[in-house]
Order: C-alpha cells, then sequence, then structure tokens
C-alpha cells in the first residue's frame, strides 16, 4: 500500500528553498490552540458550533455587515458607469457580470479575546445577491474558516459574532457552508485576486489590495470546519504555475484568471495571448479532480489518506499549520500515527515533502497508511 500510495501521489510542492527549521513554538502534542480561547460551549452541528471552533484559532468571530462593504466601481473602456452595462473592463471572475451600485467586500483585523488587535487575522466579506460570505484567516498558522449567512435577515444588517447568544440566528451551520465547496474556488491559499475585486483597495492604506495578499508556496493554509475538506494539491504539476503560489485552477471561474499576466494584484485586465504549455499541463490536472472538488470523505481509505498528504503537503512548511490541520482531520489511532509522521519529518528536518517522507519516515507513514484502510 505504502509503494502504491507514494508511487501515485506526485508532491505538488518541492520546497525549492525551504525553510527546514522547525517552528519553536509547537508542542509536541500538536494542538497549539489559542491559549486564551474560550471553550466551546455550543451543541455539535450549531452555527455557534462552528464559529466557536473557529475562534479557538482566530480568535472571536467579529460582527459583520455589509453595510460596511465598499462600492465596486464598474468601468467601460476606462469610463465609470453607473448602470450594469453588457461588458465591461473588469467583471467579477465569478459571475462574469458587471453589476453596478454593489457593496462587494470590507475587511476587518482580528482581535484576541481580550479585545486586544491581532494583525496576523483577517476576516473579509463578500457581498452578492444578498448573501454575504466570509473568510477568515491567521497568516501565521494557515487556520482558516469560511462562513455564510442564513439570509434571514438583510445582508446590511449587523451580523453579530460568536460572543453573542444570537449568532445562530443569522449564521449558517458548517455543513451548510461547507456544501458549497468554498476550498474548492479558495485553493492556492484563502484570497482569489481577480482585476475586479482587486479594484478594492484598504482603506487603512490605498497602496494595498484590501483583498490581501499572501500566496507563496510557503503560506500556510489549511481549512477548519466540519464537512470540509483541504484544497486539493497533492498530485498537480510542478512547474511555472506553481512556483509562486500553490495549483490554483482557474476552470470554475467565468474569467479566465489563470490567463492573467502575473503576479496579482491585477491592476488592468491584461492576459496572455494563448494558453501556455504550464496553464494546459495545470488544466489537465484540474479536469482530473472531481465535480465540485469536495473529496469523499465517506469513503475509506483514499480520502483519508489525501487528506493527511494535503495538510502535510499543502501547509509550506510551516510545522504549527500541519500540526492544527492534522489535529482538526483526525483522531485517535489515525492522529496518533500522524503526529508520529510529523514528528519524524520535523526531527529529519528535510521539509514537509513527499522526498523528505520517503527518505525518513517510509516507516511511519506504513503505520498511518495501514489505518487508512
Ligand atoms: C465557483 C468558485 C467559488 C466558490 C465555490 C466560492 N468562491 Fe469565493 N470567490 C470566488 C472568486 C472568483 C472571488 C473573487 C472575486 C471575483 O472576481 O468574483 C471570490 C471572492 C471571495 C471573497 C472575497 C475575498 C477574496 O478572496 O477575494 C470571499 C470572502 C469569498 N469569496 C468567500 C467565499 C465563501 C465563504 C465561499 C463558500 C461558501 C466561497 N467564497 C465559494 C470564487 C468562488
Ligand atoms: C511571478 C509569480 C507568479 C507566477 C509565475 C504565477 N502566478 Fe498566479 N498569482 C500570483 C500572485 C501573487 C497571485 C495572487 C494570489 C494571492 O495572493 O492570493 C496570483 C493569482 C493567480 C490566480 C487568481 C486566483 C488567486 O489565487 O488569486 C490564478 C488563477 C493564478 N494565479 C494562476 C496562475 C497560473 C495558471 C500560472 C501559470 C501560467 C501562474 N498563476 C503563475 C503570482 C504568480
Amino acid at each position: 500500500m505504502i509503494q502504491l500510495a507514494l508511487g501515485v501521489i506526485v508532491s505538488a510542492c518541492s520546497f525549492k528553498d525551504s525553510n527546514t527549521s522547525p517552528q519553536p513554538n509547537s508542542t509536541p502534542s500538536g494542538l497549539v490552540i489559542d491559549a486564551d480561547a474560550s471553550q466551546v460551549t455550543a451543541a455539535v452541528g450549531t452555527p455557534l458550533h462552528h464559529a466557536q471552533i473557529c475562534a479557538q484559532y482566530l480568535g472571536p468571530i467579529p460582527a459583520m455587515s455589509c453595510a460596511d462593504a465598499t462600492l465596486m466601481p464598474i468601468t467601460v473602456d476606462g469610463v465609470e458607469v453607473f448602470e450594469t452595462p453588457a461588458r465591461c473592463d473588469r467583471p467579477s471572475a465569478l459571475t462574469g457580470t458587471c453589476e453596478t451600485e454593489e457593496r462587494i467586500a470590507a475587511r476587518y483585523t482580528g482581535t484576541h479575546n481580550d479585545g486586544s488587535p491581532r494583525p496576523e487575522v483577517v476576516f473579509v466579506n463578500f457581498c452578492r445577491d444578498g448573501g454575504m460570505g466570509v473568510i477568515g484567516h491567521n497568516s501565521e498558522t494557515g487556520a482558516t474558516c469560511f462562513f455564510h449567512i442564513n439570509m434571514r435577515f438583510p445582508n446590511d444588517t449587523l451580523h453579530p459574532g460568536s460572543n453573542d447568544p444570537k449568532y445562530d440566528d443569522y449564521w449558517q451551520s458548517a455543513d451548510l457552508v461547507a456544501a458549497d465547496n468554498c476550498q474548492g474556488c479558495h485553493q492556492a491559499d484563502p484570497w482569489l485576486h481577480s482585476p475586479w475585486i482587486d479594484q478594492l483597495r484598504d482603506p487603512h492604506d490605498s497602496s494595498l489590495p484590501l483583498v490581501p495578499l499572501t500566496a507563496s508556496t510557503d503560506s500556510p493554509y489549511f481549512v477548519v470546519g466540519d464537512g470540509f475538506t483541504q484544497p486539493y494539491n497533492v498530485g498537480a504539476p510542478e512547474n511555472s504555475c506553481t512556483s509562486c503560489h500553490r495549483a490554483q485552477c482557474d476552470t470554475n471561474f467565468a474569467v479566465p484568471l489563470g490567463e492573467l499576466i502575473m503576479p496579482a494584484p491585477f491592476g488592468d485586465s491584461t492576459f496572455i495571448d494563448s494558453v501556455s504549455d504550464d496553464l494546459q499541463e495545470l488544466r489537465d490536472w484540474c479536469a482530473t479532480l472531481p465535480e465540485g472538488q469536495q473529496r469523499d470523505t465517506e469513503g475509506g481509505e483514499g480520502a483519508a489518506c489525501e487528506t493527511a498528504l494535503d495538510c502535510i503537503y499543502g501547509c509550506g512548511n510551516n510545522e504549527t499549520c500541519v500540526d492544527l490541520c492534522v489535529a482538526t482531520n483526525f483522531e485517535g489511532d489515525r492522529l496518533t500515527a500522524l503526529r508520529d509522521l510529523v514528528n519524524c519529518m520535523a526531527e529529519a528536518g528535510c521539509g514537509f515533502n513527499e522526498a523528505c517522507l520517503d527518505a525518513s519516515c517510509g516507516a511511519e507513514f506504513a503505520t498511518f497508511d495501514a489505518l487508512c484502510e
């Protein structure tokens, strides 16, 4: 089985300039939730449960409203228009459309439980069609949560945060959010850039886009929440398209973002003339991913092994991220075996990549692998 698993799965990341030193503040237990995190008190399956689990890694989820969002300018041939045109200079990548007068996104800095600011945690909301989706991301640990309102109230009412008992009335449970496969599109890292959304600037520093720029092959990223799987990266081609950031399929978007002149932020909409071999190779791999991008977590063997490898290879050599990713996805014997594997790789010091796993920790992998079946 180990032969098969290692033979079939080609590492997505080669970590060419990898930082191999172990993280100083991770504990052997692997569980590094915030020291001041509140207890999880809500019943499993409730919206508040999702928020409280996430708050352990991100701090309290803030109250948010689309009233805070910034108005998206729409231009045609460089001139701003105020009625929705049939085409525009920078359509939304999600829809391909150019609606005017829409308040789209706001950015909130995270806090610790005592209310003090926590700049490594950022929340961004996204307002479309009366809905409000939210991404919260901790750029130090990689912990990421997706949220969506339950649409009972208009999206420009203040939707309470995780310390407010009314939370359940306003937000969806983890399972409902997960059914949307947010991480299927938000794949390489939490934040998606497009010429459309990059028109929005950070109100505190207009030289920066509103949506944070964090992409690198080393940026830690894993998804927390019941029903969510990890974003795909195992098996992605190693070429120029995976040299600056992990694999990002653009095949689910109405605008072919992979054909833009890289890197983001995309100040203008300049596309390459023809699909390059590297982009084609990436798209061929994207076409092999399951429909809807959701891994079959009910299925035994393959799914568990792949999730573990996505944790190990997808965390950009950040041991805290790998620890947290396995701790939130596994329990019992599998978790114990995975922690042994992760500790082995950390001690081997050759990076969280396939070559290191193969060369130094084959026995530990085999123990886990036997439990995937
Ligand atoms: C079909 C692909 C797709 C899915 C699925 C998806 N998104 Fe997005 N999302 C996008 C695109 C594309 C953008 C960038 C804006 C644009 O150009 O339309 C975006 C932007 C966002 C933003 C603004 C910050 C950023 O990264 O640009 C948030 C927040 C967001 N999405 C939340 C969610 C949540 C929450 C879910 C799941 C409930 C989700 N998205 C599912 C494609 C998707
Ligand atoms: C020079 C570095 C660089 C190279 C090479 C590069 N990209 Fe990007 N790309 C970026 C950055 C930076 C972003 C913004 C990502 C972020 O911060 O979340 C981006 C964004 C994207 C996006 C928009 C969605 C998102 O994740 O924000 C897609 C799709 C994408 N890249 C695909 C590709 C493909 C396909 C190739 C190969 C043809 C490629 N990239 C090569 C730097 C690069």
